[in-house]
This record gives C-alpha cells, sequence and structure tokens, in this order.
C-alpha cells in the first residue's frame, strides 16, 4: 500500500464534507477555501500534485501547477474543467459516472411531475392557510397523460429516465449524437424535428461548447405553446433569455429547472414566473449519492497515486492514453 499522506492535494473549493473528511486523512490536503491559486505560494504551488474540485479549473490555473497529475472532478459533468487542454498536457482529469444515475433520473421524474402537476405550488397554497380558507387548489391545466416525451441526450442518464418513464405509458423519443442501436425509442438527428415531434423535452445532455444554447427560440417555438421543458443537464444548453421569454408569452406552457446558466444566480425573471419550478441544482444531492461520488474521488486519486489506472477517467484522457502515472 503506497503512503499518500505526504502528497500535496489541493481543494480549491467547496467539498463535501464526508469526501473531504477522508480526504484529510488520506493526504496532505491543503485548501484554498475559494482564494485565487495565485494566492498560494509559488513554492506550494510547484509542491502540489494532485486536484479535488466541484466545479471550474481552467487551463490558466493548471498553468499555476506545473507538478499537477490529476485532477478528480466530484461530478459526472466536468464541463467546467479544461479537459483538453489537460489531456494535451499530461494530466489525468476523473470523473464521477454511473454512482448518480438512479438519483439524478430519479430526481428529473420528481421534477417533471412537480412541474406538470404544479406540486410545490399546491403545497404552498395549503401552508398558507388557503385550503381551508378558499377551498381546493385549481385543477392543474397540465398533466403527463397524454404526453409524449423527448429526450436530448440518451447517456448514462438520458436513459435511466427514458427506462422509468416507461412505467408512466407514454412514448419516448431522443436527440443524441449518434443513434443508439440498444434503444426501440424513436430517434431524431436534429433538435428541433425532436422538440416539433413531442411536448415535453427533457434535456440530459453535458454542458460545454457542443450544446451551448441549443435549446434556443426556435426549439422552443418547435415544442409549442402545450410544452413542457425540463433541464437536468447543465444550464448553459438552454438559452436562458429565450425561454423566459417563452414562458412569459405562452410559446412554451412551463419548466422545471435544476440547472442555471450562472450558478448559483437564478434571473428574477425566471423566480418571477408562476409556471417554472426551480431547484437549486439538486439532481444527484443526497447525503447517499453524494458519499458514493466522494469515493470515487477518493478511488480514483488513491489508484493514480498508487500507480494504477483511474476508476473512471473522462474520454479525453482515455484518447491521450494517459490510464496510469509515468
Ligand atoms: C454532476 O454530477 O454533474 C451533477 O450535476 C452534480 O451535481
Amino acid at each position: 500500500m503506497t503512503d499518500t499522506k505526504t502528497i500535496p492535494v489541493l481543494i480549491p473549493g467547496r467539498m463535501h464534507a464526508g469526501t473531504l473528511e477522508a480526504l484529510q486523512g488520506l493526504f496532505d490536503v491543503r485548501q484554498a477555501q475559494g482564494q485565487p491559486i495565485e494566492s498560494l505560494s509559488e513554492s506550494e504551488r510547484a509542491g502540489i500534485r494532485g486536484v479535488a474540485l466541484m466545479g471550474v479549473f481552467t487551463a490558466e490555473m493548471m498553468k499555476l501547477l506545473p507538478n499537477l497529475e490529476i485532477i478528480a472532478h466530484f461530478g459526472v459533468g466536468y464541463d467546467g474543467v479544461d479537459a483538453g487542454y489537460a489531456a494535451a498536457n499530461g494530466i489525468m482529469v476523473t470523473n464521477t459516472p454511473d454512482v448518480l444515475t438512479d438519483e439524478v433520473a430519479d430526481t428529473t421524474i420528481g421534477l417533471l411531475l412537480n412541474t406538470v402537476r404544479e406540486l410545490s405550488r399546491a403545497e404552498a397554497y395549503l401552508r398558507a392557510g388557503n385550503w381551508e380558507k378558499n377551498g381546493n387548489y385549481p385543477l392543474t391545466k397540465t398533466t403527463l397523460r397524454g404526453r409524449s416525451v423527448g429526450i436530448m441526450g440518451l447517456g448514462r442518464i438520458g436513459l435511466a429516465i427514458a427506462r422509468r418513464l416507461e412505467g408512466f405509458g407514454v412514448p419516448i423519443a431522443y436527440y443524441n449524437r449518434s443513434e443508439r442501436d440498444d434503444v426501440a425509442y424513436a430517434y431524431h438527428p436534429d433538435l428541433k424535428s425532436l422538440a416539433a415531434a413531442v411536448d415535453t423535452l427533457i434535456v440530459a445532455a453535458p454542458g460545454g461548447a457542443g450544446t451551448d444554447k441549443a435549446v434556443d427560440a426556435a426549439v422552443l417555438a418547435a415544442l409549442g405553446p402545450d410544452g413542457v421543458l425540463i433541464n437536468i443537464g447543465r444550464g448553459t444548453v438552454v438559452d436562458e433569455d429565450a425561454l423566459i421569454a417563452a414562458l412569459q408569452n405562452g410559446t412554451i406552457r412551463a419548466a422545471g429547472l435544476d440547472v442555471f446558466a450562472r450558478e448559483p444566480h437564478v434571473p428574477q425573471a425566471l423566480i418571477d414566473l408562476d409556471n417554472a419550478v426551480l431547484l437549486p441544482h439538486v439532481a444527484s444531492a443526497s447525503e447517499h449519492t453524494r458519499q458514493q461520488m466522494g469515493n470515487l474521488v477518493i478511488q480514483n486519486l488513491e489508484a493514480w497515486f498508487s500507480g494504477r489506472p483511474p476508476a473512471t477517467p473522462v474520454p479525453e484522457a482515455v484518447k491521450a492514453g494517459l490510464e496510469r502515472r509515468g
């Protein structure tokens, strides 16, 4: 067993508490507490060999750590990490797929049902004493009954959502970079054509340049006036201004959002809308699942520094042949 306790691992910002504690027991953890990396001394920066983080790690940040070997990202979506630059410079990047798939898919179904049946608004109505004072909560204009669902991004999470939706008896179609040969759902090679074919669009796609504002005004118009948009992928995938306009003017009916373009900022115009259900990026946020994600972060760092291949390298690292140290 390699002694990892002398290996300096930087945690630039926030980290799941249980994972932080475990990392502190295993590595020489340095916490930047959200301060810029430049605030560390040059010799401290030169010592850092690993980074564990949730969120953003740019090429500029990597350049400040000349002996950095591995970035272990806490989260499946690593659009905040410049994995291309890392791969080109021999830095391993890992993420945390699979362990959160079921949690995120469960939450997506909850958000969808909440959005079409207005569950959080109905609860607020009860808590405000309106049931007793004013009678029953109004019948909801929307329902899952009779809907057809399109999924943008039929990867691990998109597929887990689709499998759950089969139990709800709704037809399912999808848009993906390429058609899958292991599902019978209708494939659309074009997002607008998917939106036009369904009335409920679930975004389960990663962020990054390839999907930036892909759900734009034209896609929302194609979804139509009974349309419901659910986003549990990344906020950047949706043109937020176009979405606000579409919700305000009835281009679509409602939205359920767990992710936003500039988190934790949520535009006031969205907060003001009563046809939007808004969650603070909680799809994977249970103690159970966050602990599993943290365990994978730890496993990846331990493997790397013991000369073994990490369990979950990102595709950019695999493509660059960075499976193990040295
Ligand atoms: C992920 O893992 O990318 C989730 O969005 C994190 O919460």
